[in-house]
């Protein structure tokens, strides 16, 4: 289940530019199962129409202290009393200072100050130009809000509407949503560095060509997205993919099998989880040619020969940490048939404490996917799911397996 479904979030805008984002950002935390009461200063008005967000939340506006909607005239405290969290998007340079001073004489900053702030998170995606971003006194205000309990979600870099460039644009509302689905995750995996491989790898034939295969990428990053959202330090080893990076996931970008091997040699000694998706070619050519290799007319094909690559999930699972118990070792195998005895054969002889097994023409490259967890006391399935959620669901069965270990 998404960590946003069934949550009431208040989402506040105050003035700038990025407010045509809010109305993205409002779509998406009502698909992703959130309940969104918007709340708009007087300048956040001045870019976005009440009419808007509240079509698109289906919860009246409010943006007045003396709405007398309210039947008690107290809208800053029943908003903020029934709100699981406020989210500021777009948080201006001006209310970062109001915050900083705790003012409250107007509606958003009145129950920002309002809340109880053991249990209503307050949460900032800050947006303005990059002078403004970049200045001391905005960086002194951040700074006195987060020792005040405020969390800030951090500002993209890029292009901006005035026409300059560099940090201080909001996050993109997808980027938002990663952020607080990663905030309202329990942190099963705190303490953790998971490394994980994912995609397929690429072996040269010559500069032109190669050999590669169907895999997408795409569960592996799932389950690196589901890992960090737990808590964990996530490196992600990716063969040739066009995947954006999780947020919070540090990424390195691998073409052969032997460069992922490599890879995973320099981060695996500071690992404690590592996680095998990624479909590495068995073989690659034994000689890479140096120039294209030509078609001469003759009808002669080329003679390939092929060496074996090196199998990086048996190797690890073989180093002394992984058979101490410091570096919980999982392996995955695409089969296209008879997933249980496949499943079972594959992680005794990887010498795996977990293999999952999925079908793998039913899932490459798709959105979803089905799983058999496979360990020492039998085989759990996890049923047809988009892969966002089964790398959820993955993530909390490890947490459990790696805990009864200890
Ligand atoms: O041997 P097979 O490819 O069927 O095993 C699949 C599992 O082993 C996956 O977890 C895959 O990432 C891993 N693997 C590996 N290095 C290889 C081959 C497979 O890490 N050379």
């Amino acid at each position: 289940m998404n960590p946003l479904s069934g949550k009431h979030i208040v989402l506040g805008l105050s003035g700038g530019i990025a407010c045509y984002k809010a109305a993205e950002l409002a779509r998406l935390l009502v698909k992703a199962g959130a309940t969104v009461q918007a709340v708009m200063t007087e300048a956040a008005g001045q870019f976005i129409t009440a009419v808007t967000l509240q079509a698109l939340t289906g919860r009246a506006v409010v943006a007045s202290q003396w709405d007398l909607r309210e039947p008690n005239a107290m809208a800053h405290i029943n908003l903020s009393r029934e709100a699981d969290a406020i989210l500021i998007a777009p948080c201006s340079a001006d209310f970062i200072a109001r915050l900083a001073q705790g003012r409250s004489d107007e509606l958003l900053s009145l129950l920002c100050v309002a809340r109880p702030i053991e249990r209503v998170p307050l949460l900032l995606a800050p947006a303005m130009n990059r002078e403004m971003w970049a200045h001391p006194a905005t960086q002194r205000n951040l700074m006195q809000v987060a020792a005040d309990g405020a969390v800030s979600l951090g500002v993209g870099c890029g292009e901006q509407a005035c026409g300059e460039t560099g940090d201080g644009r909001m996050l993109e509302p997808a980027e938002i949503i990663e952020e607080l689905e990663a905030f309202f995750t329990p942190k099963r995996l705190a303490g953790e560095r998971v490394l994980i491989t994912a995609g397929p790898t690429f072996e040269a034939i010559d500069p032109v060509r190669g050999i590669t295969n169907h895999s997408s990428g795409k569960m592996g990053f799932a389950i690196a997205r589901a890992a960090r959202e737990a808590g964990a330090q996530v490196t992600l080893i990716a063969g040739p993919v066009h995947l954006p990076t999780p947020r919070g996931v540090a990424r390195v970008d691998v073409h052969s099998a032997r460069n992922m091997f490599e890879a995973v040699e320099q981060h695996a000694p500071t690992a404690t989880v590592f996680i095998a998706t990624a479909a590495v070619a068995d073989w690659r050519p034994a000689a890479v040619a140096l120039h294209k290799i030509k078609k001469d007319g003759s009808g002669a094909v080329p003679q390939l020969s092929f060496v074996e690559n090196p199998d990086i999930l048996a190797h690890v699972a073989a180093s002394p940490r992984a058979r101490h118990g410091q570096l919980y070792c999982v392996g995955f195998a695409a089969e296209s048939e008879d997933l249980l005895a496949n499943a079972s054969a594959k992680r005794k002889r990887k010498g795996v404490p977990l293999l999952v097994g999925n079908i793998g023409p039913a899932t490459f490259g798709q959105d979803d996917n089905a799983l058999l967890l496979v360990d020492e006391t039998g085989a759990q399935e996890l049923p047809r799911a988009s892969k966002r959620e089964l790398g959820r669901a993955l993530v909390q069965q490890m947490a459990e397996r790696m805990r009864g270990r200890q």
